[in-house]
């Protein structure tokens, strides 16, 4: 057992339906369980630098969080203290040692890093020079290859599904193509996922290449059938086509895919892009009970002194795996894998040529 008084929670990167919930969980478990003092490190790494601003978790401070969305600590997704961005000086600065000091200053005996795999990525720097890290791993993109799942991605895909159930009924009405852009960064798991709970009729993802005329023949294919309107569910991460290419920054994939499929296939499109809609709520049943789970073990996970170590799922358990194993690599969908033959089974097209050939089932 590690000599433990007190610890330090940090909430890193992009905010996530359940950090709330992992944040309560670990307060509870440290208090509950091992009479530990529990320090709220606000803003990611941020707070550390400036450590006036950290204050004390309670069981009265984290009581009825549980449904809240976002993370009562803050986060941010530039705080990197191996780089620190100094106006004084001009140029990136390593204040580690400094971040390090102030840790050990707040009485902080180890430290819960609760992020995607830029925070893991940080806590394993702090771990190599001595800190007392454990990681929590988030992402409503789903995109880390060392867990099967992570909170937040469960949220992401009621708000999609139910966002595509409203965009289906209005679709259906005016007989027209509706193009729905969702997050999910390089992955394509949000918009398949999503897409397959929403009834899509077509799916583009990054792993797919596709093209502008297999998307169209679908709809075509679809009108052959009596079926007078298309959803088209479009990763932001999608590698566009290369005569879309050159217009990427000046307006968003969803925009342009939709665009182009008006000028194709002469329909009438929509356009919807859902944003940090995605990102925000109250987390799932689903998202809770995981978040729950992933806390508290990373609690044990310092009881036990095991640090360098980051909770993950694995064929539905909560185990602990290498922070060095589990950072820099992207669990991307797999073309070939069970998800998407599931889609293309029920006639979903990915813009590819297969699609196409579904599309006339
Ligand atoms: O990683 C989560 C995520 O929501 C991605 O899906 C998206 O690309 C990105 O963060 C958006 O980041 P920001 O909130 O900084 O715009």
């Amino acid at each position: 057992m590690a000599d433990i008084h007190c610890i330090g929670i940090a909430t890193g990167g992009g905010d996530a339906p359940g950090l709330n919930a992992v944040i309560r969980a670990a307060t509870k478990a440290a208090i509950l369980q091992h009479g530990w003092k529990v320090i709220g490190i606000p803003d990611g790494f941020d707070g550390l630098i400036w450590p006036e601003k950290s204050f004390e978790l309670t069981l009265e401070r984290v009581s009825g969080i549980l449904p809240r969305g976002g993370t009562i600590l803050g986060t941010t997704n530039r705080g990197n203290p191996f780089r620190y961005k100094s106006e004084e000086h001009g140029h990136e600065l390593d204040i580690s040692d400094q971040v390090i000091a102030n840790a050990k200053n707040l009485g902080i005996d180890a430290i819960i890093t609760i992020g995607g795999d830029g925070s893991q990525k940080i806590g394993y720097e702090l771990f190599k020079k001595g800190m007392k890290i454990v990681g929590v791993p988030k992402t409503i993109d789903n995109d880390l290859s060392a867990t099967e799942l992570t909170f937040g991605f469960d949220t992401a895909l009621h708000t999609v599904s139910d966002a595509i159930d409203k965009i289906h009924t209005t679709a259906s009405s005016h007989h027209r193509v509706m193009v729905v852009e969702v997050m999910g960064r390089d992955c394509g798991w949000i918009a398949l996922a999503g897409g397959i709970a929403g009834g899509a009729h077509v799916i583009l993802i990054p792993e797919i290449p596709f093209s502008i005329h297999n998307v169209c023949h679908h709809i075509t294919e679809r009108e052959k059938q009596g079926k007078d309107f298309t959803i088209i569910v479009v990763a932001e991460g999608i590698h566009l086509p290369p005569e879309l290419k050159e217009n990427r920054r000046a307006s968003t994939v969803g925009n342009l895919i939709g665009n182009a499929i008006a000028h194709k296939s002469k329909k009438e499109v929509r356009i919807s892009v859902l944003g940090h809609i995605q990102r925000g709520g109250t987390p799932s049943p689903f998202d809770r009970v995981l978040a729950t789970r992933f806390g508290t073990a990373a609690v044990e996970l310092i009881a036990r002194g095991h640090f360098g170590k980051m909770v993950a799922l694995k064929s539905s358990a909560i185990v602990a795996v290498d922070v060095a194993d589990a950072i820099g690599k992207l669990k991307a969908v797999r073309p070939d894998g069970e998800l998407v033959r599931t889609a293309r089974a029920v006639g979903i097209g990915f813009g590819d040529a297969t699609a196409s050939a579904a599309a006339g089932h």
